[in-house]
């Protein structure tokens, strides 16, 4: 029997295309068996609730932000509690408890236009004790300081570093604290999420997420399905105990809960677990975010249906790309352009690999199609590698204890609250070249900026951490032609050299960048890096 973790990862392994056996070095603290069993998504009905869209932020008035020299901009101010909340996930569970932004799982959606600033009040409304394991041996979660703190970020958002949500800037029940959005960037779909230290990958299982969507003209123009066929699709998954409450793993060790991973055998659309969603025989855009804390999907339709990748985190892409299936890990997103004409009166089911997501009951009757999908999207220039300044050689590392269990994962070897060693210029580009030495995929994500993937190369293991040097096995490899595009979240493959450009525009100040598998985030798998002001 190989494990659940060595069977994920394994497939997580074989669809990155890596061609090296998944090694197991090492044992993995186990995470102990559930104290109220855990729900079998098999006694669950299919594809009895229909998709829910998430609702779009209202305003509630204006906010004038102090700008340079005395200038002031008026924008739309908006206010979102964190709050506990009620939720039913399923027709046949019980409400389940969750922490939301504004009431519902997933928040409050934020609609808005490239250049046109937002400002949101987020207040901090949750109850005092948090109801999800809290490890206090974690740094920045120690025992003593409030349990239910929140801070948001805006994932993919070059945001100012006072409304980015620096992990430490966390505040407790009873306070809030108000962020500006400048939105000064191209259409793409963000995302927001609690980003606590210590805590963050709980009050994300929890529910405190939701999305972010910017649009520009240039996009606009393209004609894609818009309107009721545009649809978005925020993927997580969970766990549920027998009573419908949510479940989160924890260790054998009751002062040392945390686990490196979670993959929860219930699947989320929307917040819904197994929905449907009734479509037209005609093109659809759909807006695919993987929220999961650790799960990697690798999405598909069955029966096929023709599909087209048109963007990715930061944006479109420069063509559509057919695509058969799609891999998100967490944090990143795929814009999708799917074609049901040829499904008139048939089921078609999302699935990852094995697993059922949702299900698309596409009617029977001929409809109207004026949508496009266009040869052309938007010019991507790929940078070329002459323009950075610097190269920086960054890895990625799993720690280990006498026993070999992982004891977390770190980022260039040194912890979260060692000084800043990343400090680029503002307005300068450079190359990071992460050097993954573990054996599993990291997703890494930088803060404010957006970067493009130059290519990934595999290297030998045991050379590197016996004599520290980089012996490559094989020539470097172009990224995936759905990768082409600028992107904030990247795969970085086991044993591999994963290359991006980057390009740090934006504001000076400090940022952090980490993985996106937020157990591994939480246990200092997270750098501040701080972008220095031009001549500084
Ligand atoms: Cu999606 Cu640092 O975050
Ligand atoms: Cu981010
Ligand atoms: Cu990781």
């Amino acid at each position: 029997m190989t494990t659940r973790r060595g069977f994920l990862k394994g497939s997580t392994l074989a669809a990155a295309g890596a061609v090296a056996p998944r090694v197991f070095a090492h044992a993995m603290p186990r995470a102990a068996p559930p104290a109220i069993p855990n729900l079998d998504p098999n006694k669950l009905a299919r594809f009895v609730d229909p998709l829910p869209l998430p609702a779009v932020a209202r305003a509630v008035g204006v906010y004038t932000v102090p700008g340079p020299a005395g200038a002031q901009a008026r924008v739309p101010h908006y206010r979102l509690a964190m709050r506990a909340i009620a939720g039913k996930l399923h027709r046949d569970l019980p409400p389940t408890n969750l922490w939301s932004y504004g009431g519902v799982l997933p928040g409050v959606m934020f609609e808005t236009r490239s250049g046109e600033g937002l400002a949101v009040e987020w207040v901090n409304e949750l109850p005092d004790r948090h109801f999800l394991p809290i490890d206090h041996s974690l740094h920045g979660a120690e025992r003593g300081s409030a349990e239910s703190r929140g801070v948001v970020h805006l994932h993919g958002g070059k945001t100012p570093p006072d409304s980015d949500g620096y992990p430490e800037d966390w505040y407790p029940p009873g306070q809030s604290r108000t962020y500006y959005y400048p939105n000064d960037q191209e259409a793409a779909l963000l995302w927001y999420h609690d980003h606590s230290m210590g805590i963050n990958r709980l009050n994300v299982y929890a529910g405190l997420l939701g999305l972010h969507v910017i649009r520009d003209g240039p996009e606009e123009a393209l004609h894609l399905p818009g309107g009721k066929y545009e649809v978005p699709l925020v993927l997580f998954d969970r766990d549920l105990t027998t009573a419908g409450q949510l479940s989160y793993p924890v260790s054998a060790d009751p002062d040392r809960p945390w686990v490196p991973e979670v993959f929860g055998e219930l699947h989320l659309v929307n917040g819904k677990i197994f929905p449907y969603l009734a479509v037209e025989p005609r093109k659809y855009r759909l807006r695919v975010l993987n929220a999961a804390n650790g799960r990697f999907y690798r999405l598909s339709m069955t029966p096929d249906v023709e599909m087209h990748q048109i963007g990715g985190d930061q944006g479109l892409l420069a063509a559509p790309i057919p695509v058969r299936d799609v891999q998100l890990a967490p944090g990143e997103r795929a814009d999708l352009i799917v074609d049901f004409s040829q499904q008139r009166g048939a089921r078609v089911l999302l699935v990852s690999e094995a697993l059922e997501l949702m299900q698309f009951r596409v009617g029977a009757s001929r409809v109207s199609d004026p949508s496009l999908l266009p040869a052309a999207l938007r010019s991507v220039p790929r940078l070329p590698e002459s323009s950075a300044i610097q190269t920086r050689r960054l890895t990625l590392d799993e720690t280990t204890n006498m026993v070999a269990e992982s004891q977390g994962m770190l980022l260039n070897k040194t912890p979260w609250h060692m000084p800043v060693t990343e400090r680029p210029v503002l307005g300068t580009t450079e190359i990071w070249e992460l050097v993954n030495l573990t054996d599993d995929v990291h997703p890494i994500h930088l803060h404010m900026v957006r970067f493009q993937v130059l290519d990934r190369r595999r290297f030998d293991g045991f050379q590197y951490m016996t004599a520290g040097s980089l012996r490559y096995l094989g020539t470097a490899m172009a990224p995936d032609a759905n990768e082409m595009g600028w992107k904030d979240t990247v795969r970085v493959n086991a044993k591999t050299v994963t290359r991006i450009i980057v390009p740090f525009e934006g504001y000076p100040g400090r940022y952090v960048w980490h993985c996106h598998i937020l157990e591994h985030e939480d246990n200092e798998m997270m750098r501040p890096y701080e972008v220095l002001a031009a001549g500084s």
